[in-house]
């Protein structure tokens, strides 16, 4: 019987302070009615002054430890995904490591940006696979608010602070049927650096910097690779679209997810969405949308599960996941 990665528990952590788009719109020349019309977002969460994005991955971190039963002492990896880290280094999952009590085993982060989470939940499960992990915390916690142009009305609309965790165990099993991961799936493309990227870093202007982004450009590409990642998702494990339990997608913009669910010909009760509520939170959109369908009971034990993201670089990618 192969090694196979099952997900234990789930946890995420959003900051108190919301702020809606009649606030933005009291800042800058925008209006809750193109925000809403345009991507879905009614209100997003903000990291109060001096909330560091570990502070929110470790939060989210033991919310799902606590649902998985296990203590710091138990995991012996992390892998976080953030592309807004507390320092240049060293790493965020250091910190969130040393925060949880987790003294063995290895903590590193991952920057894939909005598919961070998929690309470290592929990491940790290859860990898995080749036996040099039994345990692992994945982890995607941005605080985005930190790296936006409050001036800039194309963007500064868009994004929000959270934070998602999975606690990932190795266990036995094969085939669709089997709990765990079933496959997970990346890709990147670096040639379209300059449609979405941080125009600061410090090997370039010493300067945290700010996101910039040729929003049409994204759109139209991310539609295109999540449909194409999507399928092969499917394909590589013999299945068709209607398998798919629920859809957890990035939550980027409400007309991508639906776009991404079209395409699939899924009904959208079978999508979670979260966009409305939390914006995009980039690496914690994921595992926080995962945790809401968990915490209200959409999601039950034995549900397939897709989990889509797309991002800066570009990066994109998907894993089926049997819960
Ligand atoms: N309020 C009011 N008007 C605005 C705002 C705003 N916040 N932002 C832009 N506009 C204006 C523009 O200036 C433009 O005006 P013009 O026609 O006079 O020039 C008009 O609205 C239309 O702008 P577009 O950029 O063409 O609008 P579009 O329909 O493409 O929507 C958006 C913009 C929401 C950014 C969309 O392109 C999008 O969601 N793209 C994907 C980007 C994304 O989600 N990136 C996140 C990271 S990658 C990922 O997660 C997939």
């Amino acid at each position: 019987m192969a090694i196979r990665s099952i997900a234990r528990g789930c946890g995420a952590y959003l900051p108190e302070r919301i702020v809606t788009n009649a606030e933005l719109a009291a800042k800058v020349d925008t209006t809750d009615e193109w925000i809403q019309a345009r991507t879905g977002i009614k209100q997003r969460h903000i990291a109060a002054d001096g909330q560091l994005t570990s502070d929110l991955a470790v939060h989210a971190a033991n919310r799902a430890m606590e649902m998985a039963g296990v203590e710091g002492k138990d995991i012996d990896l992390i892998v976080l995904a953030t592309a807004t880290p507390d320092h240049t280094f060293p790493s965020t999952a250091t910190t969130v490591q040393a925060a949880i009590g987790m003294s063995g085993g290895a903590a590193f982060d991952v920057q894939a940006v909005c598919s961070g989470f998929i690309f470290a939940l592929a990491t940790a499960d290859n860990f898995i696979k080749a036996g040099q992990c039994k345990r692992a915390l994945v982890i995607g916690a941005e605080t985005f608010s930190r790296i936006l142009d409050w001036e800039d009305r194309t963007t500064c609309v868009l994004f929000g602070d959270g934070a998602g965790a999975i606690v990932l165990e190795a266990s036995e099993g094969e085939g669709p049927d089997a709990q765990g991961i079933l496959s997970t799936h990346l890709h990147s493309d670096g040639r379209f650096k300059e449609m979405l990227y941080v125009d600061g870093g410090p090997s370039s202007t010493q300067t945290v910097g700010h996101l910039r982004m040729q929003g049409r450009e994204v759109f139209k590409h991310a539609v295109t690779n999540l449909s194409n990642v999507v399928l092969e998702a499917l394909e590589a494990n013999g299945l068709e679209a209607d398998a798919i339990d629920w859809l957890v997608p990035h939550q980027a913009n409400q007309r991508i997810i639906s776009g991404a669910a079209r395409k699939l010909k899924m009904d959208t009760a079978k999508v979670v969405t979260t966009v409305s509520s939390h914006a995009n939170t980039s690496a914690a959109s994921v595992p926080l949308a995962l945790n809401v369908a968990v915490q209200d009971g959409r999601i039950k034990f034995g549900d397939l599960l897709l989990l889509e993201a797309m991002g800066g670089g570009f990066t994109w990618g998907a894993s089926l996941l049997r819960w």
